[in-house]
């Protein structure tokens, strides 16, 4: 898979993936990442990339004229099958979204800043928006990041032990039952005796049901889906 990210501040966001699993996972030629600096794209010496809102009102505006000569470059030398904007005002990133990502090959990230970009790039190059909260960043880079590991770490060889994404979290519909490792016990917390068992159905009812406990207590919405 290739990711390309748009970015005001390409040093905002390439730290996650010098790092553990994306590290291993570029290292290994399943992902290649690339950040496109917005400012090498203005019109203009002074590297300007943004403006005042037409109608007035507090805060800058990324423009369209960089934003569409950056998509430009990059859709003429390969397909995307998605250009994604960063943004709060967007569906908020899941499980499945992240899936679904995983399969693709070629992805475009857009980086919102500032009150964000002309509504033009919105309606005219964006084929997808993706929040990763309820709440405001200062910009689209650390929620693009968020993003780039949740899809990375799901593309096939990516971790070690295959099964240890299937066991993740959401990835069945329920949150995941809790572990322990060594020792088992310690000042006086002692780990569920079924885990020291050895009887690995019996272990598996627990982890289903202990799955099933969590997810009722924490997320029951869940099980709206
Ligand atoms: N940019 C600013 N806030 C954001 C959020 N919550 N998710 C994605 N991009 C953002």
């Amino acid at each position: 898979m290739r990711i390309d990210i748009i970015t005001v501040s390409p040093e905002l966001i390439q730290s996650p993936f010098e790092h553990s699993i994306l590290k291993r996972a570029i290292q290994k030629g399943l992902a290649e990442v690339h950040f496109h600096n917005l400012r090498d794209f203005a019109n203009n010496s002074y590297q300007k990339i943004d403006d005042y809102q037409f109608g007035g009102g507090a805060g800058m505006v990324l423009m369209i004229e960089p934003i569409d000569k950056c998509i430009a470059q990059l859709k003429a030398e390969r397909t995307y099958d998605e250009v994604i904007y960063m943004t709060p005002d967007a569906p908020i990133l899941n499980q499945k979204t992240a899936n679904t990502l995983s399969l693709k090959e070629n992805i475009l990230i857009l980086c919102g800043h500032y009150k964000g970009v002309d509504q033009r790039v919105r309606d005219h190059y964006v084929t997808k928006e993706i929040s990763i909260g309820d709440y405001v960043l200062s910009g689209g880079e650390l929620g693009a990041a968020v993003l780039c590991d949740s899809v990375i770490r799901l593309i096939p060889g990516v971790l070690g032990d295959e099964t240890s994404a299937l066991t993740d979290s959401f990835q069945d519909g329920l949150l995941a039952p809790p572990v322990y490792t060594r020792p088992s016990e310690y000042k006086g917390h002692a780990v569920p005796e079924i885990l020291l068992s050895g009887n690995f159905p019996k272990i598996d009812e627990w982890r289903t049901q202990k799955a099933y406990e969590r997810t009722k207590n924490i997320k029951p919405e869940l099980f709206d889906d």
